[in-house]
Order: structure tokens, then C-alpha cells, then sequence
């Protein structure tokens, strides 16, 4: 495990200090999904569970009680049973999960509703992030009835809900160094991946052999999951921002846009590189390409404290927005065209998001009404594309399909920033030198 007990156990303790006296936290964890009958997807924890515990198991519920005498770290989870774990894979049960985990104590997830609503009462605040799970929040409501149904008795039921989301969130937003250095793997993998993909290019393979080389090289790495579906759209299928058929059959002349990062122990990396599948760029291909490449560069030339979140976009938007009008794509002048977002019909996403243990990782982007301020610690994707829809009869025929974007993970620093991800080939000649070699 690269993150330690310790650093688990600081994440409780920070979410902690900032609960109001005398609350409870609840944090379920995921469900089991079927994928056929009796078949179910592969297990992800939930990322707060994990973030907060390092257990990766189903059927549990974790519960902060910060400055409960008898404990204040307190996990509900499957029993052992060797039958079921001859069959299923092994479990920690309650015992284990003290020891490995570090909870103060540990139920069978059987027994909750037994033990939690007396955890509950007396509490006068519970954070909980109502409206993630149906059947959960329901539990939740149960919990609390029962202790308004002995009211009378003297049970005192909780005054306040308050959802667990932003506390929680503003701490995942800014990674620590164990974090940073999970990524920075993450990426490494990824990017042997995407270079894995580009060598094995050929006119006639199908998309899905392309897929298969980013799998094999997440695989071998030890990430065995990618963090989202692959995508691998060659010619105009590069202009469907999220196609996942993959079913494509690559032609000589087109471009193929792939955008694929592998999860490394919970840890995501998101990058695009977008590629002539015979090797060469057109002289079109190029002409776009490059002006991505620059709108990137751009943007990450935002990247520091000091400046906000929307500045990169900007800057991104900017350059595109003047390449369209030099390439005869959009017709005015630029100021107006950036005041009217006229790049939105070909530039219609936004240049990047949080990075972290989900793809679009969690935080806020505003604070207060205001673009929030980049600080160390923060990743981000940096991701600008230019998409001219295979229908567009507003421009030349030769424009028309090219579907381009080009995405790198970056961290805020104290003096700017680190692109995790910047081994992997960029530019026309390095790319065009890969795939020759
Ligand atoms: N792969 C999804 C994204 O780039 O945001
Ligand atoms: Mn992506
Ligand atoms: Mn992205």
C-alpha cells in the first residue's frame, strides 16, 4: 500500500477537527454492481470511504464520532466466513479491520442497526452526503425514526444534517506527497501506454486493437483498471468528445484521437494524444494540431499560484480562436469572436478539470462567486481540442472531420507547475519519429 496507515489516519483527524462538537460522521461504501445475472463488475470502492480508511471492501459503513471516549473511528463490515471466502476472495472482518485499518472498533455490517442509531443519539449534527444511494439514504431515515420513536423515553434525535461533501472535498483537492507521487506512477504508466498504442498503429487495425495496447501496458504496470472507458476514435469518430464503441476500422489519412489513463491504487491519469494513423501528418492535420498544441501551451503557461482556475481556459480560448480566424475557419474579428465564444462551435469543452482519485476529481471551482485561486497542490487536466463536425458545410471540405484534442496532467508547484505526464510525444516531429521508429 504507497499510502500509509498514518497518513489514513491524519485524513480522519483533519475531517475531524473540522466537525462541530458532538457529531457524527457516515460514510457508506459502495455496492456491488451486476453486470450479467450473477456476474458482477469488477469492485470500486467508493473515494471518500477509501480516502478515509484504505478499505477496499463492499457491504461496509464508516462512522466518525470525533471526541467519543470509547472510540471515535468505528467501521461496519462483513464477517469472516470461510465458506463464502473459499468462493469469493478473502475478508478482513471486524478484527482485521482494527488491525489493518485502524479502526478503534469494528462491527459485524449485520448488526448496524442494532448499534449505529445508539451512536447516533445524543449527537446533535450528523454529516452524511444525502442522495448518493436510494436504499441508503432510507437506512439513514430508519436510523433516526427509531430514536424519535423513544423520544418519550428520554432518546434525544439529531437537530442538524449537514452534507459531508464540501469539508471533505476541499481536503481531497490538495494532494499530499505520498498522493503526488501515486499520480506521477499513474502517469508514468499511462504514458507507455499511449506509446505502446502509437508503435502498434496501422491502416486497417481496428480501433479495439489500439484499446488493447493501452490495456496491456496499464495491466502489466499493476494498474489493472483504466480510472475511465478508453476512447479510441479514429477519422470522425475523433469529433464524438466521449465515443467508447471503439468499433472502427482505422483508414490511411486520418487521424485517431485516443484519450485513456489507467487508475494506480486508486489514483487516476487522464491523457489524450491525437495521431495521423499512417505515421504522417496531413498538411491540414498539422495545420490544426499544432494550433491545439500551442492553445496547450498556453494554458499551461497560466498555471501558478496566484492565478485562478479560469485563466488557463482562457488563454486557451484565445489561441484557438485566433488560429481559426488565420486558418479561415471563423470569420471576424477576434475580440468579438472571443466576446461572442464563436470558438464553441468548435471548441466546445472546457480546457480541464480536477485530477485526483476520480477522473473528474472532486472540489469546488468557484469560491464565494469567484474563479477560486490555484494553489500547490492542486492537479488538473489541460486538455483543449478542436472538433470541425464531419457536416460543417461552413468551411472547406478539407477541414471537415478532423477531430483533435491533446490532454496532460499537471500539478500547481510554488513556483508554477509540473507536467506529470509530459514524457509522452507531443509534438508533430516527435510524434511522426515514434511511429517511424
Ligand atoms: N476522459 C475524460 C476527460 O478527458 O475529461
Ligand atoms: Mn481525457
Ligand atoms: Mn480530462
Amino acid at each position: 500500500m504507497s499510502i500509509s496507515k498514518t497518513e489514513f489516519a491524519r485524513r480522519r483527524k483533519n475531517l475531524m477537527a473540522q466537525m462541530e462538537p458532538n457529531s457524527i460522521a457516515i460514510i457508506p461504501s459502495s455496492r456491488e454492481q451486476v453486470r450479467s445475472r450473477d456476474t458482477e463488475y469488477p469492485f470500486r470502492q467508493d473515494s471518500d470511504f477509501y480516502y478515509l480508511s484504505g478499505f477496499s471492501e463492499p457491504d461496509a459503513v464508516l462512522v466518525l464520532l470525533p471526541g467519543r471516549r470509547h472510540g471515535q473511528f468505528i467501521v461496519f463490515c462483513r464477517e469472516r466466513d470461510p465458506g463464502m471466502e473459499l468462493w469469493n476472495g478473502y475478508r478482513a472482518g471486524p478484527e482485521g479491520v482494527c488491525e489493518r485499518h485502524g479502526a478503534d472498533d469494528a462491527f459485524p455490517v449485520g448488526d448496524i442497526d442494532d448499534i449505529l442509531p445508539g451512536l447516533i443519539e445524543g449527537r446533535d449534527r450528523v454529516y452524511y452526503s444525502m442522495g448518493r444511494s436510494a436504499e441508503f439514504d432510507r437506512q439513514i431515515m430508519g436510523w433516526v425514526n427509531s430514536i424519535r420513536s423513544k423520544e418519550s423515553s428520554g432518546a434525544v434525535p439529531p437537530g442538524e444534517f449537514t452534507d459531508l461533501d464540501h469539508m471533505l472535498h476541499e481536503q481531497r483537492l490538495f494532494k499530499s506527497a505520498a498522493e503526488l507521487r501515486l499520480l506521477r506512477r499513474a502517469g508514468q504508466i499511462t504514458v507507455r501506454a499511449h506509446q505502446r498504442a502509437m508503435r502498434s498503429c496501422r491502416p486497417g487495425m481496428y480501433e479495439y486493437q489500439l484499446e488493447a495496447e493501452l490495456q496491456h501496458e496499464f495491466a502489466s504496470g499493476g494498474a489493472r483498471h483504466a480510472a475511465y472507458n478508453s476512447i479510441v476514435g479514429s477519422g470522425e469518430n475523433g469529433c464524438i468528445l466521449h465515443y467508447v464503441e471503439n468499433s472502427g476500422k482505422m483508414r490511411d489519412g486520418d487521424m485517431v484521437l485516443i484519450d485513456a489513463g489507467c487508475e494506480l491504487e486508486y489514483y487516476a491519469s487522464d491523457v489524450t494524444r491525437t495521431f495521423p494513423v499512417n505515421g504522417r501528418f496531413s498538411r491540414e492535420q498539422r495545420a490544426l494540431y499544432e494550433l491545439v498544441l500551442k492553445a496547450q501551451a498556453a494554458a499551461i503557461a497560466q498555471i501558478r499560484p496566484g492565478n485562478h482556475w479560469n485563466q488557463p481556459h482562457d488563454a486557451s480560448v484565445r489561441v484557438i480562436t485566433e488560429g481559426l480566424v488565420e486558418l479561415g475557419l471563423l470569420k471576424g474579428r477576434v475580440a468579438n469572436l472571443v466576446k461572442r465564444e464563436a470558438h464553441r462551435s468548435y471548441y466546445m469543452h472546457r480546457v480541464g478539470h480536477w485530477l485526483g482519485m476520480d477522473v473528474h476529481d472532486v472540489g469546488d471551482y468557484r469560491v464565494g462567486g469567484e474563479w477560486r485561486m490555484l494553489e500547490p497542490g492542486m492537479v488538473m487536466t489541460v486538455e483543449p481540442g478542436i472538433y470541425v463536425a464531419p457536416h460543417n458545410t461552413r468551411v472547406a471540405k478539407k477541414w471537415r472531420g478532423i477531430g483533435i484534442r491533446v490532454e496532460d496532467n499537471v500539478v500547481v508547484t510554488d513556483e508554477g507547475c509540473e507536467v506529470i505526464t509530459a514524457g509522452l510525444p507531443k509534438t508533430v516531429e516527435e510524434i511522426e519519429a515514434l511511429m517511424a521508429g
